[in-house]
């Protein structure tokens, strides 16, 4: 491998920008040139590359977002769209390429590698913790922490008032997100799409909690929850069926993709962008370089696609106890 080419595609996410510097620096370390493609899969159809080196990536590891920009790419879907890509690639004498993002971007890497036979490692680069393989995505940890400071602005204010707060937080169809910074921001409820709840059972659940002489509840709702799809929805069924408390609506949004990412995020991606040097050099195609149990493994794309489901009941059940 003489050349590699590097993008991020898909939703940005914290730590790319320590990603991509992890990936051209581990190249420069093995003599081997980098080149950027901006706009993911877009610029890749476009031909929008230009060379980096070591200083190319100076002060980036504590920038959110992803200097090489991001985007999600219907012309890459098409067999045409690839076709250019391809000889894009074969133009800039590119061998390999290195794509950090999330499911989608794994997608399209799947199918250009089987079409074109073409070398590709991909990063797990998405705040939404929804990748197989990997115990953690690149970004997720400075999500989580968004949330969480945000949660505990909130309940300030929802205590004062003696209100519940429904509380959006994204993370597609994945409750990882809303789990997690529940727990970490003391959430009487939690709902995920990995367990579906009921509005029924949430209203008796804050009124058994109201009773026990809470003064106000915080309920974090993941965005793909079955009740919590229709936030607006279920704020007017719990002011109809649970009068003891005002209900508020606060939907988190972008601002969790945002910001500079956390100590963990830029060691997680530094280790992982040369992870995936090593293994284009250790002749490995089509996989994703993850964190398993702090070791650095690289795991097949397609197993990497095969469903998120690795919501750790025991965390379901410790934000049962600590809620009470
Ligand atoms: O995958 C990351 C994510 O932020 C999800 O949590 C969310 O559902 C989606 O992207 C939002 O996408 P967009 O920024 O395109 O609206």
């Amino acid at each position: 491998i003489k050349r590699i080419g590097v993008l991020t595609s898909g939703g940005d996410a914290p730590g790319m920008n320590a990603a991509i510097r992890a990936v051209v620096r581990s190249s420069v370390y093995h003599t081997i040139e980098c080149v950027g493609i901006f706009r993911g899969y877009e610029g890749l159809i476009e031909g929008d590359f230009e060379a980096l080196n070591a200083r190319s990536v100076k002060n980036i590891i504590n920038r959110g977002g992803t200097f090489l920009k991001s985007a999600r790419s219907e012309e890459f879907r098409t067999k045409e769209g690839r076709q250019k890509a391809y000889n894009n690639l074969k133009k800039a004498e590119i061998d390999a390429l290195v794509t950090i993002g999330g499911d989608g971007t794994f997608n399209g890497a799947i199918v250009f590698n089987e079409e074109f036979d073409f070398p590709i490692v991909g990063l797990p680069g998405t705040i939404d913790n929804d990748i197989n393989g990997t115990d953690y995505t690149i970004g997720y940890d400075t999500a989580l922490n968004t949330v969480v400071e945000a949660i505990d602005k909130i309940r300030d204010t929802a205590n004062s008032h003696n209100r519940l707060f429904l509380v959006e937080v994204m993370g597609r169809d994945a409750g990882d997100i809303a789990l997690n910074a529940g727990i970490g921001a003391g959430a009487e409820e939690i709902l995920i799409p990995e367990q579906d709840m009921g509005r029924d059972r949430l209203v008796e659940s804050l009124k058994r909690s109201k009773k026990s002489g809470k003064s106000s509840s915080i309920v974090v709702v993941s965005e793909g929850d079955q009740i919590g799809k229709n936030i607006l929805g279920l704020a007017d069924y719990i002011r109809e069926n649970l009068k003891e408390y005002e209900c508020k609506v606060t939907v988190l949004g972008h601002i969790q993709r945002g910001g500079a990412p956390s100590c963990y995020d830029r060691v997680l991606a530094s280790r992982l962008g040369v992870g995936a040097v090593d293994a284009l050099l250790n002749g490995e195609r089509a996989v994703m370089i993850g964190i398993v149990h702090n070791k650095i493994v690289s795991v097949n794309f397609k197993e990497s696609l095969k469903g998120s489901n690795k919501i750790d009941e025991d965390l379901i059940r410790v934000a049962d106890i600590i809620s009470i």
